[in-house]
């Protein structure tokens, strides 16, 4: 960092008036859509959170986005005197940035990462001290306050400490608590699922295309047939399979789409698709 940017830091830090509440680290994509969130639900006011960014245009950019927000390149100074630490760098970024403000840490603080792949042994290991570590996998429809996240809890994560994680995540979708072996297999299936449901939805409305649809018409009748089906099985609880013979008449037409989706090997390919990721999750921080 050079010292024209800790000049800028310096220069931001009286803005905030309110007590520090959240600490996000590594404000890109995800960090910013879930700050952006807790924000919306009212969980925090903007006066209450700090962001940090690694680089200068970033931060200045990240600024403007967050009219309000304290953004920072300093991690250490975001990070001291905040009770939560949401931390939402890329896996290879994370033993660095742990060390780098493990000392500006409170024992009491609530460190949460959303990093794929990353233990909370692993990240307790590089903080250096027994901070209460819980981990998080969300997903992108966050944004609209849709996103599934698992949540699990490092070895000092104590019982509030997951509830208030939880109540940060369910600000902006659903979450559940599960045990950390599930974490790689939820990045998989829920974390970069959004990526393989966008390629069914492009699939659907350029096959819409195909048979003559305008493609608005074509994005939005598939883009909803896919909420209404999730909606429906959540909301019923019902077997897939059964929701799918509902709509499935004895020689009607359905059957005929049926029988090319098993030609194409679709529901081996998804199992494959979940199976691989699951297993590159498993090896990220460990190749
Ligand atoms: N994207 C998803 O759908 C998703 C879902 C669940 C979990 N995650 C997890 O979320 C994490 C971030 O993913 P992303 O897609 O949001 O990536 P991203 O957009 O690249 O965000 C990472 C951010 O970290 C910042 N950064 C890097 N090194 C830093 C440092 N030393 N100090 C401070 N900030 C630093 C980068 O700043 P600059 O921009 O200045 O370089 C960047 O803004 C990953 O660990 C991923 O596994 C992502």
């Amino acid at each position: 960092m050079s010292s024209a940017e800790v000049k800028t830091q310096t220069k931001k830090a009286p803005e905030q008036t309110a007590a520090k509440k959240i600490a996000v680290l590594g404000c890109g994509k995800m960090g910013t859509i879930l700050l952006q969130g807790f924000l919306q639900h009212g969980l925090l006011s903007k006066a209450e959170a700090v962001a940090t960014v690694q680089h200068e245009e970033h931060r200045r950019a990240l600024a403007r986005e967050l009219a309000g927000v304290t953004v920072t390149t300093s991690n250490r100074s975001a990070a001291e005197g905040a009770p939560v630490v949401l931390i939402a760098v890329k896996p290879q970024a994370l033993p660095q940035l742990l060390e780098e403000v493990g000392p500006a840490l409170a024992a009491e603080t609530l460190v949460i990462s959303i990093a794929a792949s990353t233990t909370t042994s692993f990240i307790q290991q590089h903080v250096g001290k027994d901070v209460h570590v819980v981990r998080a996998m969300p997903n992108t429809p966050a944004m609209v306050g849709a996103a599934m996240t698992g949540i699990c809890a490092g070895p000092s994560a104590r019982k509030e400490h997951l509830e208030m994680t939880k109540k940060l995540f369910e600000s902006v979708g659903r979450a559940v608590i599960v045990d950390e072996k599930h974490m790689d297999a939820i990045t998989a299936l829920s974390g970069s699922g959004p990526a393989f449901t966008f390629v069914i939805l492009e699939s659907l409305a350029e096959a819409g295309v195909s048979v003559g649809l305008p493609r608005e018409l074509a994005t939005t009748l598939a883009a909803q047939t896919l909420f209404g089906s999730a909606k429906l099985a959540l909301e019923t609880g019902h077997h897939p399979a059964l929701l799918k013979d509902a709509v499935t008449t004895p020689a009607g037409c359905t059957i005929e789409g049926l029988i090319e989706l098993e030609k194409g090997g679709l529901r081996v390919t998804l199992m494959n698709a979940i199976i691989k990721t699951t297993s590159r999750a498993r090896e990220l921080m460990r190749a």
